[in-house]
Formats: C-alpha cells, sequence, structure tokens
C-alpha cells in the first residue's frame, strides 16, 4: 500500500510539526481541530518556520510555496474520507481519543492505516473501539517534530507486521529515525526519560543543588542540550504530571509516583514556557 494523502487530528504544537514534516517530504496533508483559531495557530506556526527555513537559505521560495500547497486545514472530519494514513495528534485523554478513532473508522477508507501520537496511552485501547484494530498502531514523535529524530513505532498485540512495515518506511521517508517498542505504558523514550526527570524533581525537592546547577551538571556533564528543569519546561509540567500519573496508575511502580513539587506547580498553572512560568521565568 502507498501512502500519499496523509491527514493529522489535532493541530496544535505536535499537529502541526507533524503536519509540516509530512508536506515537507511530499505528502499531501490535511489537518482538523475543533476550532478555527486553534487551526489558524497552527497553520500560522508552520508558515513562520517555512518563512525562517527560507531565510537561512534551506528553502527557495518556490519549495515554501509548493509544500505550503501541499496542506489545507478543515473543521470537518469527513474529508478525511480520501486518507491513506491518518495520524491523531489530539489531546491526551482517552475518551477523547476513543470518540477520534470510532469517528475515523467510520470515515476512512477501510485499509487506511490510523496512528495515534499518544506519548503514553494504550494505542490497543483506541484500536479496539475501530473495525480495523490490526491496522492500528502508535507513531510518537518528539517536539519540536522538524528538529528531533526519533519516532517511536507502537505495536499493539493485535497490529499487523505489515502495517508496522508501512509505518517505518513512511517515518523513514519523513527523514526520521524510528525504534520499534510494545505498547506499555510510556513506551520506551517515556519510560526511560520519566525516570531521569522524577529523579531530577526529587533531588531538586530535597534541595540536593539549585535548579541552576541541576541542569549545568546535565548540561556540561552528560552534553544534553537541555537541563532537565529547562527541559521540563519546554515540555509543559502539566504534560510531565500526566505522563507520570497514567504510568503511576498502569505500572504501580513507585518510581513513577509523581513528586510533590510537580504536583503542586501544575496546580499553581506554573506550566513552564507555555504560561510564561515554570522552574524559570520566561516573557
Ligand atoms: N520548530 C522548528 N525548528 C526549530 C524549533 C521549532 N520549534 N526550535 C528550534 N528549531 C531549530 C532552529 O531553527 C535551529 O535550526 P538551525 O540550527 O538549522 O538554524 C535549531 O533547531 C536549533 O535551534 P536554536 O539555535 O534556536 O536553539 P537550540 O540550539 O537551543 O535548540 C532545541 C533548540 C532543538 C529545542 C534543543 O534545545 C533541544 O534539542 N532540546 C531538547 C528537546 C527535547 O528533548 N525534546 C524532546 C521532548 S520530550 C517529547 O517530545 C516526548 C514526550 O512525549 C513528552
Amino acid at each position: 500500500m502507498e501512502i500519499k494523502r496523509v491527514g493529522v487530528v489535532g493541530c496544535g504544537l505536535m499537529g502541526s510539526g507533524i503536519t509540516e514534516v509530512c508536506a515537507r517530504s511530499g505528502y499531501d496533508v490535511l489537518t482538523t481541530d475543533i476550532k478555527q483559531e486553534f487551526l489558524d495557530k497552527g497553520i500560522g506556526n508552520i508558515w513562520t518556520s517555512l518563512e525562517r527555513g527560507v531565510k537561512k537559505g534551506r528553502l527557495t521560495e518556490q519549495e515554501k510555496d509548493a509544500i505550503a500547497g501541499r496542506i489545507r486545514g478543515t473543521l470537518n472530519m469527513e474529508d478525511f474520507s480520501d486518507r491513506d494514513l491518518v495520524i491523531e495528534a489530539a489531546i491526551e485523554n482517552m475518551a477523547e481519543k476513543k470518540k477520534i478513532f470510532a469517528a475515523l473508522d467510520k470515515i476512512c477508507p477501510p485499509n487506511a492505516i490510523l496512528a495515534s501520537n499518544t506519548s503514553c496511552l494504550s494505542v490497543l485501547d483506541m484500536a479496539i473501539v475501530t473495525k480495523r484494530p490490526d491496522k492500528v498502531l502508535g507513531l510518537h514523535f518528539f517536539n519540536p517534530v522538524p528538529v528531533m529524530q526519533l519516532v517511536e513505532i507502537v505495536k499493539t498485540l493485535v497490529t499487523s507486521e505489515e502495517v508496522i512495515s508501512i509505518g517505518e518506511a513512511f517515518c523513514k521517508s519523513l527523514g526520521k529515525q524510528p525504534v520499534h517498542c510494545k505498547d506499555t505504558p510510556g513506551f520506551l523514550a517515556n519510560r526511560l526519560g520519566m525516570a531521569y526527570l522524577v529523579y531530577v524533581f526529587r533531588c531538586y525537592e530535597q534541595g540536593i543543588a539549585s535548579k541552576e546547577d541541576i541542569d549545568k551538571a546535565m548540561r556540561l556533564g552528560f552534553n544534553h542540550p537541555m537541563g532537565p528543569l529547562e527541559l521540563s519546561d519546554f515540555i509543559g509540567l502539566d504534560t510531565i504530571y500526566y505522563i507520570m500519573v497514567s504510568m503511576y496508575e498502569e505500572l504501580h511502580d513507585p518510581l513513577f509516583a509523581p513528586p510533590v513539587i510537580l504536583k503542586k506547580m501544575v496546580t499553581a498553572g506554573q506550566l513552564g514556557r507555555k504560561t510564561g512560568k515554570g522552574f524559570y521565568e520566561y516573557k
């Protein structure tokens, strides 16, 4: 099966990034969201990113226009009736995701592949609301999508090998480097990454070092591009909290029990860059 037409559900940070990389790689992309203002914002971010590409000499005006010409937004998911692959990048809420997968199953052609960009939820739970659970997989991208090389390919108990192979070829066609993982909470990267961040928060809570020194230690000592607290602000503390809670609930492993400091900061609305304050302040 050849993938030509891609649909992306959700045009937020991840959905707009996925839309951009698909269009850059020659796919016809249709993206949808629940409100026009969300679509406008996401597509606006894509235009800004393409403009930056032109300014930096990585794209010609013609290439930029061709990429932009491959992207369309719609508020009507019924328009996804001709899509070969749909990637869901909506809110991390299982009830909402199930609604989206059930709707996509009715709208999309019977052979279309349905993927979720979830960072921690069970892909199988989304698959079983469809009549094509063998054609459902996880394709988990990382933020910022145009920059980050990794995509996790998540195989549920019932995803077919053929669909996994198509998913892998698709990720490679985007210039990404896939890893394969089982449909377990946090998959691979967040299983490892959250174990790291949860321990960082505990060290910070215990006053082992200042936030600046914690970040400096990992930036300079381990050559990470961002220290863990800067990275947490970048990801969003609400997102991290949500991932930790869902991993803790599924795995019952005390390692992933969210530290009190994280819960308090989320309650106070200190979510990181997106609210202007997290571990650090942002203008
Ligand atoms: N979109 C597109 N391009 C972007 C971008 C964005 N949002 N942010 C940065 N870039 C590009 C810049 O244009 C620049 O490109 P060139 O070098 O070609 O000019 C390049 O990335 C570097 O950017 P900057 O010089 O502005 O800044 P930097 O060197 O500090 O890099 C960074 C920024 C790429 C974000 C880097 O700090 C980094 O890699 N941080 C770690 C990010 C990370 O770990 N992400 C994973 C989060 S976890 C996740 O996503 C999974 C989950 O489920 C929670």
